[in-house]
């Protein structure tokens, strides 16, 4: 079968084809991704009316070209997947109005996939799949959970965080440093200059006992250093601007590291699964390895231009439902979105 997947949550329109195999996971048969970055970065964020429009104008050529560049014609897509939530309410309309169109067109079902649930599955793309059963650290721009993985569907939440997410420390910390957004990958770059010991910055919830996390006081702190050091952060005579950036990074860094460890050693489990844009960090991905080596556990994290936004994650997400029996692939194009959807609740979704 061959799963058609559209992704338009928030600022990139990602399209891919994604068939399933009689034996293994299902390949990604090609994929296509347009980055509003750009278009957002002069208003330091992205606006909502902007991003929906510019979805509209992308999903159409997008599907075209990974339709040719797999060689595969529309009528031969046996089913269509969009995200469904969580996201922008507009921005995911686009997506889910465009899926149920081409979706009725073809007479061909058409599946809504929550997006977290394709971040999570993302690893199952890459050349090192994982085996079931793992702890999961999902790491987004808009969330970070630790969960208990059994299979297809069955997310358990270990613990999140109870304000601002691993991604969101990374941007707003970037921002305030006038590092443009989005700005975790910037930041992460000056971090590689900069010395991680250099200011003293809080580490959240770090021995609270459980697997919550919290990084509103730490973008705080950051403020404050920045503040203290004012326009001598930006002097290009100092390092203080790849300190700070460093002593940030590792701040986050070290809380995903020991959380991440502590959920393994209290699940038992032998394995451990990174999704989500954080998941590209260069210092969490060489920290998590030598921890995870140590400790005698398996990570797998998805291929590095798959860790942000993209359809591949949505098309696999849908495929591995159907194959799994959690999600019936119905011929009804009725559709909504959510823009606030739990992934603890998606055991099995009707649409
Ligand atoms: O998963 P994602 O594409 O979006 C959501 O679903 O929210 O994640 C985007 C987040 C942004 O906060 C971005 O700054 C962060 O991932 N990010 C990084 C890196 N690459 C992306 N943060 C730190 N280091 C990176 N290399
Ligand atoms: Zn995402």
């Amino acid at each position: 079968m061959i799963f058609l997947g559209i992704e338009s949550s928030c600022d990139e329109t990602g399209v891919a084809l994604v068939e399933t195999q009689n034996h293994g996971y299902p390949r990604l048969l090609s994929h296509a991704l347009f980055s509003q970055i750009d278009m957002h970065q002069a208003y330091g964020g992205v606006v909502p009316e902007l991003a929906s429009r510019d979805h509209i104008k992308r999903v159409i050529p997008l599907t075209r070209k990974v339709l040719k560049s797999a060689n595969v014609n529309l009528d031969q897509v046996d089913v269509v997947a969009y995200t469904r939530g969580p996201g922008l309410a507009g921005a995911l309309l686009v997506g889910a109005g465009v899926a149920c169109a081409i979706g009725a067109s073809l007479q061909k079902p058409v599946l809504g996939i929550h997006h977290l649930e394709g971040h999570l599955l993302s690893p199952f793309l890459s050349d090192d799949p994982p085996e079931f059963p793992f702890v999961a650290l999902l790491v987004s721009g808009g969330h970070t959970q630790l969960m208990r993985v059994e299979a297809v569907g069955s997310y358990e939440i270990l613990g999140e965080t109870i304000d601002d997410a691993a991604g969101e420390a990374f941007d707003k910390s970037a921002k305030l440093m006038g590092l443009g957004y989005p700005g975790g990958p910037t930041l992460s770059k000056w971090a590689h200059l900069g010395n991680p010991q250099a200011f003293k910055l809080p580490r959240p919830l770090l021995h609270s006992g459980n697997f919550d996390f919290s990084f509103a006081g730490l973008k705080t702190a950051v403020l404050t250093q920045a503040q203290k050091l004012g326009p001598d952060l930006h002097n290009p005579s100092t390092t203080h601007k790849a300190d700070l950036c460093a002593s940030t990074e590792a701040a986050i860094v070290e809380v995903l590291l020991k959380k991440s460890m502590a959920a393994l050693k209290a699940t038992g489990m032998r394995r451990l699964v990174v999704a989500g844009g954080v998941g590209a960090n260069r210092s969490l991905r060489n920290q998590l390895n030598e921890s995870c080596s140590k400790a005698g556990v398996r990570v797998h994290y998805p291929e590095l231009h798959l860790c942000t936004d993209n359809g591949a994650m949505i098309a696999m997400a849908a495929a591995m439902r159907v194959q799994a029996g959690k999600q019936q692939a119905e011929l009804s194009y009725g559709f909504d979105v959510k823009p606030r959807w739990p992934l603890g609740s998606i055991e099995s979704v009707a649409l």
